[in-house]
């Protein structure tokens, strides 16, 4: 359903969080739409393009990131858009030229509980996700709770173990695209109250200082792709806690229904097997993830998160499902040369 937390402890009663919430604001236009929607610069560059399902994640090989034209991270930009996330290893890229490609994207974004205004470090967990009160595992959409919430993260491992510590990603797009055309319908006409009160709490509850309070947003249930012009489901286990066009049993069993709906999702899913140097750039409007913990030794496990900001989600009545977009045809619709874009990379991998 949502996040369990540890309880409204002493702690959590008398805490301050020093900073205010961050107004909502307009980010820059997203690079993705300067990006030649064929993305030759960049595609023309790999040794070898491994789509690694036919939904979601795509490696490109033999590409440094430290070494991107403006051109190509415009067109890396529109590639995570489509495929959700966009995989690298082996590269050689250090924390200060990671700060600089991420700026490329937008505004630095910084997550509550980041110490680091530029990055996050991100480090192994080896509890047990089926703990009560346990967060780290669960689907998320990077801190959801933010009016703007950010679009383009990456992650970059330095050490990682041997086996153990993998991410899984899940695509909203393809998630939102397998509902029925009733549930489509409906699911359109919501919103989602996205919260970090039981974050906050838990938190505070294992000892970090949270520089801001908790609080609640408000984001519709499907969100567009302001480049893409495609529909996403924007629902995450972690933070989104009920839906305010409902009562509150029909909340209750409608988030029981998408956490299985997300969970059960194998066909849209890709995992990720670390290595030291390589690095996941994913577009948080249209996928969750979870880190997978337990079973290592969370010493060996170490990356640096960047990200910046997106818009605040939207939903457009003229935006499509992927289904819609594959077949919608060419140049019947606002933003041909991008949808041309989203045929050119899914309906060669014949879709269903
Ligand atoms: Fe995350």
């Amino acid at each position: 359903m949502s996040f369990t937390h540890t309880g409204i402890t002493e702690q959590v009663l008398t805490y301050k969080a020093p900073d205010p919430q961050p107004a909502h604001f307009e980010p820059p236009k997203d690079r993705a739409f300067f990006a030649d929607p064929e993305k030759k610069a960049l595609l023309s560059a790999a040794k070898e393009i491994r789509h690694l399902t036919p939904y979601i994640g795509t490696e490109l090989v033999g590409v440094q990131l430290s070494q991107l034209t403006d051109a190509q991270k415009d067109e890396l930009a529109l590639l995570v858009s489509e495929r959700g996330v966009v995989f690298f290893r082996d590269q050689d890229l250090e924390l200060e030229q990671q700060h600089t490609l991420t700026k490329h994207y937008g505004i630095q974004d910084r997550d509550p509980n980041q110490q680091d205004p530029r990055h996050v470090t991100i480090l192994g967990h080896n509890h047990d996700i089926r703990q009560y009160g346990d967060n780290g595992g669960e689907f998320h959409s990077d801190h959801s709770h933010e009016l703007n919430p950010p679009a383009y993260t990456m992650l970059r491992m330095v050490r990682t173990p041997p086996t153990g510590g993998d991410t899984i990603f899940t695509s909203q797009t393809a998630l939102y695209d397998k509902l029925s055309p009733t549930y489509k319908h409906l699911f359109d006409g919501l919103t989602a109250v996205h919260s970090s009160e039981a974050q906050y709490i838990n938190s505070l509850n294992r000892g970090y200082q949270p520089f801001r309070a908790p609080h609640r947003v408000t984001h519709p249930l499907v969100r567009t792709h302001p480049v893409t012009k495609v529909k996403s489901l924007f629902y995450n286990p972690s933070f989104v806690i009920h839906f305010p066009e409902l009562k509150g049993q029909e909340s209750v069993h409608l988030l029981h229904f998408l956490r299985d709906h997300l969970h059960s999702a194998d066909d849209l899913t890709v995992r990720w097997k670390w290595t030291p140097g390589s690095v996941a750039f994913w577009d948080n409007r249209v996928v969750a993830h979870r880190a997978v913990p337990g079973g290592y030794d969370p010493s060996l496990r170490e990356g640096k998160r960047t990200a910046i900001f997106g818009e605040k989600p939207f939903l457009d009545p003229e935006g499509l499902s992927l289904s819609e977009a594959i077949d919608a045809p060419n140049g019947d619709i606002a933003n041909a040369q991008i949808h041309q874009s989203v045929k050119l990379h899914f309906s060669n991998l014949k879709l269903a």
